[in-house]
């Protein structure tokens, strides 16, 4: 098996986190952010994304710019997730987040609860009679479009959370590390794994947050009706996978039988 492959699976197993550095370049970086902070100028006055001065976010990026379909189809993350989820494995969520001050931007949401997205503990998995789902269900990933540092409100979480099956106290003061790496490095972290953002700091730092589960999850929005056949028509096997193009259900068992429908990928 690929090294790095087998490094960020014993690494998840072990401690609920790991970093894979240079998956973007420099450059790819810059590129991203330039289309994310346009995105924050450009936005409409009755966006429902979280734009104000301690937090600018686009929910499902992708959607308003095709070359950020780069940050949902990562290939050596499709092969980790591969090995570690299954063949069928899809997007659940996809966000993105600056935690930068930005005084006197255009604020177009509801200020309070915009604040407090992902400020305290919690985790990206569920919980089913009170038990926390087992870990190894479903990955956080953090792309890191610009330095994640300690000084910038990078993720914390909690060391080997993800063994524990009860609910964090999303107030409490935890011992806790931090997930720190250069622009075009990609964090993962168990989605059983307490974390929480790092805060809001002066400095810009957009991370990419994309979920990725089994393909019987039910993801947070319907990327298919979202997109439409057109544009699903062109996308490549993985995204059209991914984006639950190939495990919406048939309407009926005249449409089809099976759930999944296969392609070959390569
Ligand atoms: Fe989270």
């Amino acid at each position: 098996m690929d090294k790095i492959i087998s490094r960020v699976s014993r690494d998840l197993k072990d401690n609920g986190v790991s970093v894979i550095p240079n998956v973007f370049s420099e450059s790819q970086c810059k590129e991203y952010v330039q289309i994310l902070d346009d995105l924050i100028e450009n936005a409409p006055s009755n966006s429902k994304n979280r734009i104000n001065e301690d937090v600018q976010s686009i929910n499902n990026y992708f959607r308003h710019h095709p070359k950020l379909l780069d940050l949902v189809y990562i290939p050596i993350l499709d092969k980790l997730f591969k090995h570690l989820i299954g063949n069928d494995h899809v997007l659940i969520s996809a966000n993105t987040f600056n935690r930068s001050k930005k005084v006197g931007i255009k604020q177009n949401t509801d200020y309070e609860h915009s604040k407090n997205a992902g400020h305290n503990w919690h985790i990206d998995s569920d919980y089913i009679g009170g038990i926390r789902i087992e870990s190894g269900f479903s990955y956080q990933i953090i792309i890191m479009l610009e330095d994640f540092t300690e000084e910038n409100g990078a993720t914390h979480y909690v060391p080997d959370s993800h063994k524990i099956r009860t609910r964090p106290d999303r107030d409490a003061e935890y011992d806790y590390k931090i997930i720190t790496g250069k622009a075009g490095s990609i964090g993962i972290i168990d989605s059983g794994l307490w974390h929480r953002s790092g805060g809001v700091t002066p400095i810009s730092r957009w991370g990419v947050f994309n979920c990725y589960g089994p393909w019987f999850v039910k993801p947070y929005f319907r990327f298919p009706d979202m997109l439409g056949e057109n544009t699903g028509k062109n996308l490549s096997p993985q995204l059209r996978r991914l984006l639950h193009y190939r495990s919406t259900p048939p309407l009926n068992e005249e449409e089809r039988l099976n759930t999944v429908i296969n392609e070959i990928e390569d």
